[in-house]
């Protein structure tokens, strides 16, 4: 048994490969233009690189719906060339890790093709590969095995002519789930595992692995919950952690780290899985921080709350801080970009900054995903036909149908996932420098003055204010393993938090203004601002800042060394 790499001290890239750079000129991202910026990832300070799927995928959750687990997308490049990103990668101390998305397969993967045959799994030794019931009827007409719904796609079973019955589906149509109750299933997903270490990948972040078991009885859920009715029977499954046990016995004979993505995650099950000597994972990625502007679904928008965020934040820090570790972000491929959601575009580059430092400076392994380093925001289109995710797809044709179009594509415009995955903005050039040729999604217009190349020469750019975050968190041990504490939680405008050392009389404090005008601030008791190293702060230094108040959006960062209580 290998011990995993020491993450916490880390943080990681996420790349979204299709938006991230063409390297070979036909429109789509590829590990040709990741290898071309691994310099410019490095450049940023992080320590590592999450792939999210990379493999052979119809796409119809854009690689989240795998066909072959052991190879890369043509429209990606090749094995050889996914060797070459690795090995640059390793050079510059960056670790790699890839995607596992073993909840289900593609329904092109040749496992599923194989199981619509049927038969006994002694013929046919993909039968048991999926979850397959006959169908319920009601006189002549045919019923799925019950009243679950899916996430993305209605019913969560489809019928199968060829071999007819249902298959479960817990996400689109094309995602059938696998039978992890089947051994040999899970001897794949081992398989798989080893396949990808051995090649010397460093881990993996694990898609919706806390469904992976499911209660066989398929009992029907709460028909007035539709979206999440099975998911009492399908999260945190009967078998789930001797499952995770024997996954994690592979990754541990490598050091492999192990980051588990859970949505409708609770602290205790976190805990669960993360700390104690059933430790199957060693971060999860858990959502209740992205819901401050919407109900159980980004679709359903709601006003942002600063508390309801601050109490998200909080409640992980405490739950976690002293025995677990989290995992920490703002964005990835399945939220919209948080300064349009969180910040403000009147207030762009503040908001951009502040919302950096509001999770930057907590304690966990920090995630950034592609562009969110250069406040890209959501980008804007007039037809839902120009859209690409099938959730939002779906929730536009489903949800919401008496409203008018306008405002329905005002919600797909505030939750669409679509906003995170378009084309990085690399530069004024055409198409934002992401390729030469017209690329397979929109471009945001707003690249002219959002975009690398410029932020890299300005000295006050979000950019640079990313770089200067992960150097302090990367040099301070007050910032990488202190207490985190938060300081008047009810304010509607502030968030402010602190970290402190047991031992050390240093404490740094971040403040947080989430407001457009000007706020005055006081200070947690004991402390006094005459006495602070003002070590960050999101204004130019020409408009210094001043004790006691802070500006539209403003943040910073103090640090006190004196007794504290
Ligand atoms: C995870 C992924 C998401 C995907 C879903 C189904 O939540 O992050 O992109 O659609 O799982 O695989
Ligand atoms: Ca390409």
């Amino acid at each position: 048994m290998k011990p995993v790499f020491d993450y916490r001290r880390m943080s990681f890239y996420q790349i979204w490969i299709r938006s991230f750079a063409d390297g070979n000129g036909d429109g789509i991202g590829d590990l040709y233009g990741v290898y071309d910026k691994l310099e410019y990832i490095h450049s940023l300070g992080v320590d590592g690189i999450w792939f999210s799927p990379i493999y052979p995928s119809p796409n119809a959750d854009y690689g989240y719906d795998i066909s072959d687990y052991r190879n890369i997308h043509p429209d990606y490049g090749t094995l050889e060339q996914f060797r070459k990103v690795l090995d640059r990668a390793h050079q510059m101390g960056l670790k790699v890790l890839l995607d596992l998305v073993i909840n289900h397969t593609s329904d092109e993967h040749p496992w599923f093709l194989e199981s619509c045959k049927g038969g006994s799994p002694e013929e046919n030794p993909y039968s048991d590969y999926y979850i397959w019931r006959d169908p319920l009827f009601k006189g002549e007409d045919k019923l799925p095995p019950n009243n679950w719904y899916s996430q993305f796609e209605g019913l969560a079973w489809e019928y199968n002519e060829q071999r007819g019955q249902y298959y479960l589906h817990v996400f689109a149509k094309k995602q059938p789930d696998l039978n992890m109750d089947n051994p040999r299933v899970r001897e794949e997903v081992k398989g798989i595992m080893r396949f990808w270490l051995e090649m010397g990948v460093d881990g993996f972040r694990e898609d919706v692995i806390t469904f992976i078991s499911k209660n066989m009885a398929l009992p029907n859920g709460n028909p007035f919950l539709p979206a999440i009715n099975g998911l009492p029977f399908y999260n945190n499954g009967p078998n789930l952690l001797d499952y995770l046990q024997e996954f994690r016995d592979v990754a541990q004979e490598y050091g492999a780290l192990q980051v588990g993505e859970a949505p409708f995650t609770t602290t205790a099950s976190a805990l669960r899985y993360t700390t104690g000597k059933h430790k199957v994972l060693d971060m999860m990625i858990q959502f209740d921080h992205m819901m401050a502007d919407c109900f159980l679904t980004e679709y359903v928008h709601h006003r942002f709350s600063l508390r309801k965020l601050k109490r998200a934040f909080t409640k992980w820090q405490n739950a976690l801080g002293k025995k677990g570790w989290n995992a920490l972000y703002l964005e990835n491929h399945d939220h919209p970009r948080v300064i349009s959601r969180y910040g403000s575009h009147k207030f762009w580059k503040e908001s951009g900054k502040m919302l950096a430092a509001a999770y930057l400076f907590q304690k966990g392994t920090p995630f950034i995903y592609q562009g969110q380093e250069l406040g890209m925001t959501n980008i804007r289109l007039d037809s839902i036909d120009q859209y690409e995710d099938v959730a939002s797809k779906h929730a536009y044709h489903t949800f919401f149908k008496k409203e008018p179009v306008s405002r329905r594509l005002l919600r797909i415009y505030v939750s669409s996932r679509d906003s995170a995955r378009t084309p990085m903005q690399w530069s004024r050039g055409p198409y934002a420098g992401f390729s030469g040729v017209r690329p397979w999604f929109h471009v945001n217009p707003n690249y002219l003055r959002i975009n690398a190349e410029s932020e890299e020469k300005d000295p006050d750019s979000i950019l640079h204010f990313y770089r200067k975050c992960l150097q302090l968190r990367k040099n301070s041990d007050v910032l990488l393993w202190g207490d985190y504490h938060e300081y008047f939680p009810k304010s509607k405008q502030l968030f402010m938090y602190g970290r402190r050392l047991e031992g050390r009389d240093e404490q740094i404090l971040v403040l947080c203004s989430f407001s457009r005008k000007a706020i005055p601030y006081r200070l947690p008791k004991g402390l006094d601002e005459s006495s602070a190293e003002l070590l960050l702060c999101n204004y130019p230094e020409k408009t210094p800042h001043q004790r006691g108040m802070l500006r539209p959006y403003e943040t910073v960062l103090l640090r006190f060394i004196q007794k504290s209580s």
